[in-house]
């Protein structure tokens, strides 16, 4: 039995100004079609027998307006995907006791990604590691460049068509990424399966050690009250004993900041290489990503490699490759 817990409570700082904490990215299309939480979703359906949608409380009232059949997890206060895949596991594994399923996988499903080709076998090979086996499983995804946003895995024992993980490093800096990719470590696709009993007794070993008595005493409120923001990553996965990596064999992004755009978009580009979203016009314009809210309208002249956003009046002008600092410009602007 598989139980898919899309993860859907982050805000998309990066993807400022399309993403807000009011409007966070998993709610937008980027491009036509359905929100990326609503593609998840589908995907998660391929291979999951229940679906649920992890979420922060501020989000729980839009979420069915993307996936209507899903059942909603509140997680008490917004703490990063540590704290809230504590809660998960927990809500999740009486949930599906309940339903007479004492054999429940959690296949965990970030909703800010691009994929493409045969990504449900992959994830059923996932599952049935994580039941077979009782480790943390990950999916790994051969790097192209030295990626700091990322989670590294260091394969070690080969067991077929898996590893073991010999190490787990959580965005490292420049040099560091560039000499793990060299030596061969895969990136953590941010996908994981496990079952509630082995995610919640390597999170009791760790920092989120009065997060999980808490939850599992019923006092999920105070103890979230009480818990700091960490990312499953960090709080689990790097010190975790028991961690195995699957090849994610399928095409993959995760839309972080501006320049996945130009990845994900590739074959929609123009002549000229630029990604345009909206109403937006170009001349003599290179390689930009050129974006435009509901409602905004942005012209580009004579500029290349740029990435040019306007959403609700808010403008972004950045050089595409150094994208990854709209995280500071996003810090800069709640300070004030
Ligand atoms: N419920 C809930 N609560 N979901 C959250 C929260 C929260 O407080 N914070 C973030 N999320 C959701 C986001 O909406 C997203 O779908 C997913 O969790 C991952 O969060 P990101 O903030 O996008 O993480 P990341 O991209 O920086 O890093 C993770 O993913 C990478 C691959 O995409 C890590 O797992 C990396 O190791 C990995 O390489
Ligand atoms: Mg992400």
């Amino acid at each position: 039995h598989v139980s898919a817990v899309v993860l859907a409570g982050g805000t998309g700082t990066r993807m400022y100004p399309a993403s807000s904490e009011q409007r966070p990215k998993q709610f937008l299309s980027f491009g036509d079609g359905p929100s990326l939480l609503t593609r998840t979703v589908e995907r998660a359906r391929e291979v999951a027998d229940s679906v649920y949608v992890l979420t922060r409380p501020a989000y729980a009232g839009a979420v069915p307006d993307h996936a209507p059949d899903a059942e909603v997890l509140t997680e008490p206060a917004a703490r990063d995907t540590g704290p809230a895949l504590v809660y998960a596991a927990h809500e999740v594994r009486s949930r599906e006791q309940e339903a007479g399923n004492d054999d429940t996988v959690m296949l965990c499903l970030p909703s800010d990604h691009h994929v493409e080709g045969d990504f449900a076998s992959v994830a059923e090979r996932a599952c049935e590691v994580a039941a077979d086996t009782g480790a943390l499983v990950t999916l790994g995804v051969e790097p192209d460049r030295p990626a700091v946003g990322y989670g590294y895995i260091k394969p070690g024992e080969d067991h077929g068509d898996y590893h073991t993980a010999a190490g787990f490093f959580e965005k490292p800096d420049p040099g560091v990424a560039e000499r793990y990719r060299y030596n061969g470590f895969l990136w953590n696709a941010g996908m994981f399966a496990w079952t509630p009993d082995a995610f919640l007794d390597e999170a009791r070993r760790g920092q989120l050690e009065q997060l999980v008595k808490g939850v599992e005493a019923g006092n999920a409120e105070s103890a979230f009250r009480l818990a700091e923001s960490v990312s499953v990553d960090y709080a689990v996965l790097e010190d975790a004993r028991n961690v195995t990596v699957v090849p994610a064999t399928f095409g993959w992004d995760d839309l972080g900041a501006w320049d996945a755009l130009v990845r994900v978009f590739a074959d929609a580009a123009d002549d000229d290489g630029n990604v345009v979203l909206g109403d937006a016009l170009t001349m003599d314009t290179e390689n930009c990503v050129v974006a435009a809210g509901e409602g905004q309208h942005v012209s580009a002249v004579g500029v290349s490699d740029l990435t040019v956003a306007a959403y609700d009046g808010n403008v972004l002008v950045v050089p595409t490759r150094e994208a990854q600092r709209v995280r500071e410009v996003v810090s800069r602007l709640r300070e004030e």
